[in-house]
C-alpha cells in the first residue's frame, strides 16, 4: 500500500483517506476500503498542458485543451498562475471542481469573471458524478506542502498572521498617473518567514466609507447579528471581511429581483441573474451600483449578505530581503483606481493600504511560496531581471538578497515605467546599488518620455549582443508584471535574440527557450 499524500499534509484522517482515494483515482491507482491507494501501474499517460502560460489568451488556452477529458478543460480556463490565491494550483483546483468537491467557481482571481463563466459553461456539459456531495469539506486540498514549511508557525491562507504595518511610502515622485507605495509591514511576532521570489498574500478589508453607505441604503445597524454561511458575524464586520463587493453575483440579481417593489426592475433583474453578460451594458460594475440603480429593492442584510462571494484574498510578490529588512516584508503596491460610467472605483486591497490602515495597525497576511521563481542556488551565477512597473517588486528583493548575501553573479535589470521624473521605483536604491557595483547594468525604458513608446523589450532588442553573451555565462533570465501583454512581448523578443544571435531559425529558438524554462532558467511571475 502506498499513500499519495506527504506525512505532514494537514489533513485530518477522513480527509486524508477520501484524497488519497482521489488522487489514486485520477493517477489510475487501485484504492483499498480505507481509501489508500495500493500501488498499480498508473493508466493515465503523463499529459503535458501546453494551456499551462499565463501570457496566453483564454480562447487559445481552451482551444487546447479542446476534446481533451474535462478536468483539462478546466485547468485551460483558469488563470494558469499557479498563483494560490484561491488555495490551491490550477490544476487541482480544476480536478476538485471536476469531482464536484469544489462547488465555488469563482475562487480564480486572476481569472476573473471570463474564467468563472466558462467554468459554468463546461460544468453544463459534463457535470459532476452525482455521489460528489459526499466527499468530506476540503480545507486546502493540495499544493501548500511549501507553504507550510515556510511559513512557519502553521500560519497560511486560512490561518493568517497578523503583520503591524510600517510605513506606507509613495514610490513616485511628484505628478504621476500610476501611483505605487512601498508597503512596510512589521512580521515580528508572527513566526513567518519567506525566501525572495516568494509572495505575500493579503486578506483586506472593504472599504470602511461604502460599507457604511450599503449598511444605511439596507436601513440596518452595523451592530446587527446575522448568520454568514452558517457562522455568526454582525452586519459591519461581515460587509468589512467576508464579502467580495466589487462583484455582484447572480444570487444578489436574483434575491433583488424577489425584493423589487417595481416590477420593471424586477424584471430587469431578474434577467441580470440569468445573463451576466447584459450586467456591464447596465451600467453595473460593483454591488453598490446594483443598490444605487434599483432603488426598490431592499433585501433584509442577512440574505443580502450570504447572496455575496466571498471576500478573497490578494497576492503580491515580496519586494524585500529578510537579511536587509530582518523581521519585515515590503511590498510594491500600484494603486487601482479608475473611471467608469461616471462614477471612481477603487481597488480594494491597493487602497486598503493606500488609504485605510493607519501605521501601526494590522492585517491579515500570509506566505504563498513561489513555485520555481527563485534565485540561482549557485550564487556565481549571472541573472538577467525584466520587470517593468510594479513588476520591479520581486527584483528589488533579489537584488537586496544577492548584496547582502555577498553573491558573486552579476545582476541586469531592466526596468520600464511610463516617465523617468515620476515613475522611476526605488531610484535612489537602484542608483546605489549600480555605485556599489552591485547591480551590473540598469537599462530603462520610459515609455511616455518621447514621441514613440519605449519599452523593456526594446532595451532588450538593443542589447541582445549582450543577453546573448550572458545566458551562455549560465545566466537565468526572470520576468515579472503584466501577463496580458508585457510578457508575451518579452517572451517574443527574447526568442528574437535567440534567434538572431544564436544564428538559429525560429522553431530552434523556441525549443531553445523552452529548454531554459524546462531547466529552471526562465522563470515568470507574471499576473
Ligand atoms: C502572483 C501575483 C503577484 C502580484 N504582485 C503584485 C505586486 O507586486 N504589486 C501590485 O501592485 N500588484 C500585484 N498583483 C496584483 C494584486 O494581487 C491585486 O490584483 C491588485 O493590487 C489589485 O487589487 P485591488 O484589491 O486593489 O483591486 P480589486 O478590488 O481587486 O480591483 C481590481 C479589478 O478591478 C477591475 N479593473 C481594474 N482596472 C480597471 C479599469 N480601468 N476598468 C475596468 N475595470 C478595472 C479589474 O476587474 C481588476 O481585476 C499580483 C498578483 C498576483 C496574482
Ligand atoms: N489585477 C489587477 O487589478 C492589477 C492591479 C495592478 C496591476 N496589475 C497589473 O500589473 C501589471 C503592472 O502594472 P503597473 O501599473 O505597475 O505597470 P504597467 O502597466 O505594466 O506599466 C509599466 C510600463 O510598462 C509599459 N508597457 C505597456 N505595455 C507594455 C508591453 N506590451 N510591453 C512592455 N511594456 C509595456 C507601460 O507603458 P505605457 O503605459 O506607456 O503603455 C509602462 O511604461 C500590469 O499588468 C497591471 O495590469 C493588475
Amino acid at each position: 500500500m502506498m499513500a499519495l499524500l506527504p506525512e505532514n499534509a494537514p489533513f485530518s484522517p477522513p480527509q486524508r483517506a477520501w484524497l488519497n482515494g482521489f488522487f489514486a483515482g485520477l493517477m489510475g491507482l487501485e484504492q483499498t476500503s480505507d481509501g489508500t491507494p495500493a500501488a498499480a501501474a498508473p493508466v493515465e499517460e503523463e499529459i503535458d498542458t501546453p494551456w499551462h502560460d499565463p501570457a496566453m489568451a483564454l480562447a487559445e488556452r481552451m482551444k487546447l485543451a479542446e476534446g481533451k477529458p474535462v478536468k483539462w478543460q478546466l485547468m485551460a480556463a483558469m488563470g494558469q498562475l499557479d498563483c494560490g490565491q484561491c488555495g490551491y494550483l490550477c490544476e487541482p483546483y480544476a480536478a476538485q471542481i471536476a469531482s464536484g468537491a469544489e462547488k465555488d467557481l469563482n475562487k480564480c482571481v486572476p481569472g476573473g469573471k471570463a474564467t468563472a463563466k466558462t467554468i459554468r459553461l463546461l460544468l453544463e456539459k459534463s457535470p459532476p458524478p452525482a455521489s460528489a456531495g459526499q466527499t468530506p469539506a476540503l480545507e486546502r486540498p493540495t499544493g501548500q506542502n511549501a507553504a507550510e514549511s515556510r511559513a512557519s508557525a502553521g500560519v497560511s491562507r486560512d490561518r493568517p498572521a497578523k503583520a503591524k504595518l510600517l510605513a506606507a511610502t509613495a514610490l513616485n515622485a511628484g505628478e504621476t498617473d500610476k501611483p505605487v507605495n512601498n508597503i512596510a509591514l512589521s512580521l515580528a511576532g508572527t513566526g513567518i518567514r519567506y525566501q525572495p521570489g516568494d509572495s505575500l498574500g493579503v486578506w483586506p478589508a472593504n472599504n470602511p466609507d461604502e460599507v457604511e453607505l450599503i449598511l444605511s441604503i439596507l436601513k440596518t445597524k452595523g451592530s446587527k447579528s446575522i448568520t454568514l454561511h452558517g457562522a455568526a458575524a454582525n452586519a459591519r464586520d461581515a460587509l468589512t471581511r467576508r464579502v467580495n463587493l466589487r462583484e455582484p453575483t447572480a444570487e444578489l440579481f436574483a434575491l433583488m429581483a424577489d425584493h423589487a417593489h417595481l416590477e420593471f426592475e424586477s424584471v430587469r433583474l431578474a434577467m441580470l441573474a440569468q445573463n451576466d453578460e447584459l450586467v456591464a451594458d447596465y451600467g453595473i460594475h460593483d454591488v453598490f451600483d446594483v443598490l444605487v440603480k434599483f432603488r426598490s429593492a431592499r433585501p433584509p442584510i442577512g440574505p443580502f449578505l450570504n447572496a455575496l462571494a466571498p471576500l478573497q484574498p490578494r497576492l503580491y510578490s515580496i519586494a524585500s530581503s529578510l537579511r536587509a529588512h530582518p523581521d519585515e516584508v515590503h511590498l510594491t503596491v500600484g494603486v487601482v483606481r479608475y473611471d467608469l460610467n461616471g462614477r471612481g472605483y477603487h481597488g480594494v486591497a491597493s487602497n486598503f493600504f493606500a488609504e485605510h490602515l493607519a501605521e501601526g495597525r494590522r492585517v491579515p497576511v500570509y506566505i504563498q511560496p513561489a513555485h520555481g521563481f527563485a534565485l540561482p542556488a549557485d550564487s556565481s551565477k549571472p541573472v538577467i531581471m525584466v520587470g517593468p512597473g510594479t513588476g520591479i517588486a520581486p527584483f528589488r528583493a533579489f537584488l537586496e538578497e544577492r548584496a547582502a548575501a555577498g553573491a558573486t553573479g552579476k545582476n541586469w535589470l531592466f526596468f520600464g515605467a511610463q516617465h523617468e521624473a515620476g515613475d522611476f521605483l526605488y531610484r535612489d536604491q537602484l542608483e546605489t546599488l549600480v555605485r556599489d557595483g552591485q547591480l551590473t547594468r540598469l537599462s530603462t525604458a520610459f515609455s511616455r518620455d518621447q514621441a514613440q513608446k519605449i519599452y523593456v523589450q526594446h532595451r532588450m532588442i538593443e542589447h541582445a549582443a549582450g543577453i546573448w553573451a550572458w545566458l551562455n555565462e549560465g545566466a537565468y533570465f526572470y520576468v515579472c508584471g503584466d501577463a496580458k501583454r508585457m510578457a508575451a512581448d518579452v517572451d517574443a523578443a527574447l526568442k528574437e535574440i535567440v534567434s538572431e544571435q544564436g544564428r538559429m531559425d525560429a522553431a530552434a529558438a523556441a525549443a531553445f527557450v523552452k529548454q531554459l524554462a524546462k531547466d529552471g532558467r526562465y522563470c515568470r511571475d507574471v499576473y
